[in-house]
């Protein structure tokens, strides 16, 4: 495993465990459980998710089982649009998802989409870091416009942006602005997130015969050797093991050029962003009372 470091010191894993979608509580403590077995130390999760819980449970369960201390573990979470209406709401859903998730802090708090209020949102994270609930915040679906906005006008410069990234949708342009303002980049659906069948592809087949891996390998390892942290989700064990076994090997230049080819220049947010009923449904969707 490798780590990055972000703007404020700390060290972040290249590749973590996500859980989005993960919505049956047993399954998603099993299948974190079987994520933190098998070496990832970056589990990812949303008040959204409304598995926050679960994910807390596990941690508890791998850290009494001794297989890591919670200090080996980066445990990232995000405030949902909801809370994002006032600085009061926004702290209020710091401590709620600290209390969901059992713990004394979090690695990582996450802004999880560009709506509502929220810069007052930020003021309350930057807050709550500062008084040691959080280690570092960040953002998430902020695109290159919203971001260049966010970073000449807050005090704490996110640590990270977490969005859409892989060869369908490799968004070179956010990754320039991201170095620009030292915000390291995350990608969400590094699998593609259950869209664009990359595993029938016979260009990826080709390059994953040749490295002696599979397709799933393969596009993780493209987005880790571009700098990109990656969150791939499954609630397979096989598959947890098989996306976190991508350390062995490097693809060639000419390999990353090829993957980065597919690149269509939208996915699936690019194009659900813009959409105003999207956004509707964000602003509205409650998540608690
Ligand atoms: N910030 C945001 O707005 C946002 C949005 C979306 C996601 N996320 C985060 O990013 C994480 C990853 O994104 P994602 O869950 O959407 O998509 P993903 O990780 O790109 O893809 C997950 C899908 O790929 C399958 N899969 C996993 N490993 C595989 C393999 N080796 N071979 C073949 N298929 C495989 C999974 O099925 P099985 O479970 O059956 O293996 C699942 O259907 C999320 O879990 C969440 O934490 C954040």
């Amino acid at each position: 495993m490798e780590y990055v470091k972000l703007n404020n010191g700390i060290q972040i894993p290249m590749e973590g465990f996500g859980v989005f979608q993960v919505r049956d509580k047993e399954e998603c403590r099993r299948s974190v459980l079987d994520a933190i077995r098998a070496g990832y130390r970056l589990i990812d999760t949303a008040a959204s998710y409304t598995n926050e819980d679960a994910v807390g449970e596990a941690v508890r369960e791998a850290v009494a089982e001794g297989i890591c201390t919670r200090e080996e573990l980066f445990i990232t979470s995000k405030m949902w649009v909801q809370d994002m209406e006032n600085y009061d709401m926004a702290s209020s859903a710091v401590d709620a998802s600290l209390k969901a998730l059992g713990l004394e802090y979090l690695d990582m708090y996450l802004l999880h989409q560009a709506m509502k209020d929220y810069f007052s949102a930020w003021r309350a994270m930057e807050d709550a870091y500062r008084a040691g609930k959080i280690r570092a915040i960040g953002v998430s679906n902020f695109y290159p416009n919203i971001l260049t906005n966010f970073c000449e006008t807050v005090r704490v410069i996110p640590a990270v942006n977490q969005v859409e990234l892989h060869p369908y949708f490799t968004q070179e342009d956010a990754l320039k602005t991201m170095r620009e303002y030292g915000v390291v980049p995350e990608a969400w659906a590094p699998l593609g997130g259950g869209r664009y069948n990359p595993f029938d592809n016979e260009m990826l087949k080709g390059i994953a015969d040749a490295h002696g891996k599979s397709v799933g390998q393969i596009i993780l390892r493209w987005n880790v050797q571009r700098g990109v942290v990656i969150i791939p989700r499954s609630t397979r064990r096989e598959r947890i093991e098989e996306n976190m076994d991508i350390w062995d090997f490097v693809l060639t230049p000419e390999e990353m050029t090829q993957i980065g080819s597919l690149d269509m220049g939208y996915g699936d947010t690019r194009t659900k962003h813009f959409d105003p009923d999207f956004v509707r449904m964000c602003v509205h969707r409650k998540i608690h009372d």
